[in-house]
């Protein structure tokens, strides 16, 4: 019977000695991660040793998250605190051998105020190798988690949204639309892994003032054969000019503004004039003006599902922000005024929040501006009515660069004080650093599929350098665009959210630690290998012999399975993080030992030509790394090339 199922697992575990049912604490999910049923086991060991309450041994041991401290470590205070360290770490380990369950661990070694613990080393491979092949894809996931209620499915799963991406129309994707796209795919994978119903939703900047001011700028710079010719390199380039060309008057206004005078002036005249013209146009549905505005959304949107599916990134919808709906925006207003929030301001609509919250600095919200146009905040608050509404959602997370700080976080409060109090905590805002820096890395306006593009060429001279890799990972476009494109995610996932990290297309190419390339390597020379030799399909099955490499002490195998038995621990703080460095931290750490199993195999005379030798219970960990090291590829989005 398979270990996925209780009854399996616990005749696994008392084929090999040890006593069923496993001791059951509330915190441990042991179908889901095999350290919890180490911890259990210690913490029956340690209750029988020290006599402690129930609970308090489990809550005291803890994970070094680095096997060279041991699979775990236990801070003696935690469990006494009459008895010194000391006294406390000799009575263990004296008493040690003689309880029972105590053949899991070797003798715990005393380290200051910590005793630590290491899984005994034929234990391991006996009960992590099944434990993981039964899982399979399943192994570091936890499809539980995401439930109303873990301990009744049929309460159903709980929903998130997840709004990510959601690139503006008027300005192609930048390095911020980049890392939303990377980092929000990856915080989906990682909500599904965990049993949650994710809802992937794109929210496109097609509606507002610059996208007015793109269609001024078309009539000043466009050119009908130039937008047949290469609809989105022309619009970015109409883009940049009326830009460049706008910006004098909005230093202008704005010094007025902050020098406490009246920009008025400055904005009814001039291309601030022409702009918001065209907007008032495209809000009172003028057709010939919308025609024009669905050519140029249409081509973007083309343009950027193209980008998706070569980043392998999906999204069960695509919203815009042309999507109000005018009857919502009238609920928002309405309970605005309601709720006495909102305020006429110099003929316009606006709710004062440094005011309402008596907080200095709180700034003010604009919801109609001079014009009586609506504004992104209130197409905002709309949206989260109707999202809400559409979806019931139980969390939206929005992944969004730190441009938007203010904006979330006073829009967050404003929904409180109108009441949404319920609805404002289900909001979160994962926020990041926008300073990838990459437009400076590349030419100015250049599109996002010619920087792939650069990026696969740069893949292409770095494979070209390294001979070594290059008999692995071979010539073929299709794995040499996906192998460029792994070295991008990696290098986006690699730093936490608020790391201004910076956009490097050598060193994203470059065999390094943690980087793409050198993680599809070993993946490819893994499969490879176990194409070639294939593992046992029954880990089970293997004879002391077949595993004698695999328990020597201090083996990279071992080390390999340690660090194996981790993985669920790695994706759960993830989980609890919502950052990806700790996957690819660990990635890195798999790949190191990796590295050294196959160190210590080159043969002697460094004769290239020699086949390597494994044994079935060396093939049967490298089948497990292979496993564990796809699972984590693929929660971060870099899908594993196959060989
Ligand atoms: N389009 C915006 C940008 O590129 C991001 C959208 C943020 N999402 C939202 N619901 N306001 O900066």
């Amino acid at each position: 019977m398979a270990t996925t199922e209780i009854a399996g697992l616990t005749s696994l575990l008392e084929n090999l000695g040890l006593s069923a049912p496993v001791p059951t604490y509330p915190e441990a999910q042991i179908l889901e991660n095999p350290l919890d049923i180490g911890r259990s086991y210690l913490a029956e060991i340690l209750r029988s040793l020290v006599g402690v309450e129930d609970g308090i041994a489990y809550k005291a041991i803890t994970w070094p998250n680095n096997i060279y401290n041991g699979d775990f470590s236990v801070p003696l205070p935690k469990l006494s605190h009459e008895k010194t360290p000391k006294d406390l770490a000799s009575e263990i380990t004296s008493k040690y051998k003689a309880a029972s369950n105590s053949d899991m661990f070797i003798i715990p070694i005393p380290d200051g105020v910590h005793l630590r613990f290491i899984f005994m080393l034929k234990f391991l491979p006996r009960f992590l190798l099944p434990y993981i092949k039964d899982r399979g894809l399943a192994y570091g996931t936890d499809h539980l988690a995401g439930l109303r209620d873990r301990s009744n499915p049929d309460l159903g799963k709980k929903k998130v949204v997840i709004e990510f991406s959601s690139p503006n129309i008027e300005s192609e994707f930048q390095g911020k639309n980049l890392r939303s796209t990377i980092i929000g795919s990856f915080l989906s994978r990682l909500h599904q892994a965990m049993g949650w119903d994710v809802v992937r939703l794109n929210y496109l900047g097609d509606w507002g003032k610059n996208i007015a001011l793109l269609m001024v700028g078309w009539g000043k710079f466009g050119s009908e054969d130039a937008f047949k010719a290469d609809p989105v390199g022309h619009m970015l380039s109409v883009w940049t000019q009326i830009h460049d060309l706008f910006q004098p008057a909005v230093v202008e206004s704005k010094k007025l503004r902050d020098s406490g005078g009246d920009p008025a002036a400055v904005e009814s005249q001039g291309l601030f004039a022409e702009r918001n013209a065209i907007f008032k146009k495209m809000e009172d549905g003028d057709p010939e003006t919308l025609v024009l505005w669905k050519r140029f959304r249409d081509a973007s949107m083309e343009n950027y599902k193209s980008l998706y599916s070569r980043l392998g990134t999906e999204f069960e919808e695509y919203s815009a922000e042309s999507c109000f709906s005018p009857d919502t925006m009238a609920e928002v207003e309405a309970i605005l005024r309601e709720n006495n929030l909102s305020e006429e301001s110099e003929g316009s609509l606006i709710v004062d929040m440094e005011k309402l919250t008596g907080r200095r600095g709180g700034g003010k919200i604009m919801i109609r501006d001079r014009n009586n146009s609506q504004t992104y905040a209130l197409r905002e608050l709309a949206n989260i009515l109707d999202r809400q509404r559409q979806h019931d959602f139980d969390k939206m997370i929005y992944v969004v660069a730190d441009d938007h700080d203010t904006h979330f976080s006073r829009i967050f409060k404003l929904l409180e004080l109108m009441g949404r109090v319920e609805l404002s905590k289900k909001l979160v805002y994962v926020h990041f650093s926008r300073v990838s820096k990459m437009a400076e890395k590349f030419e100015k306006s250049l599109k996002m599929h010619k920087i792939l593009d650069r990026c696969t060429d740069e893949m292409i001279k770095a494979v070209e350098a390294s001979p070594d890799k290059a008999v692995v990972i071979g010539k073929a476009d299709s794995t040499l665009s996906s192998v460029a494109i792994s070295g991008l995610l990696a290098q986006e996932l690699v730093a936490r959210r608020a790391a201004a990290h910076s956009f490097d297309a050598a060193k994203m190419t470059a065999f390094a630690r943690s980087s793409g390339p050198e993680i599809q390597y070993w993946y490819m020379r893994l499969d490879q290998i176990l194409h070639e030799t294939p593992p046992p399909s029954n880990p089970t099955a293997l004879t002391d012999e077949e595993l004698e490499i695999v328990v020597e002490e201090g083996s990279p195998e071992t080390n390999l399975l340690r660090l194996l038995a981790e993985y669920p621990e790695i994706t759960a703080a993830a989980y609890k993080s919502l950052e990806s460095p700790g996957i690819v931290h660990y990635v890195d750490e798999v790949l190191n030992q990796l590295g050294k199993c196959f160190e210590m195999d080159e043969p002697e005379g460094g004769d290239d030509e020699e086949p390597e030798i494994f044994s079935a219970g060396q093939l049967a960990v490298y089948d497990a790394t292979r496993q564990v090291l796809g699972n984590a590829m693929r929660i971060l989005g870099i899908t594993p090339v196959e060989f």
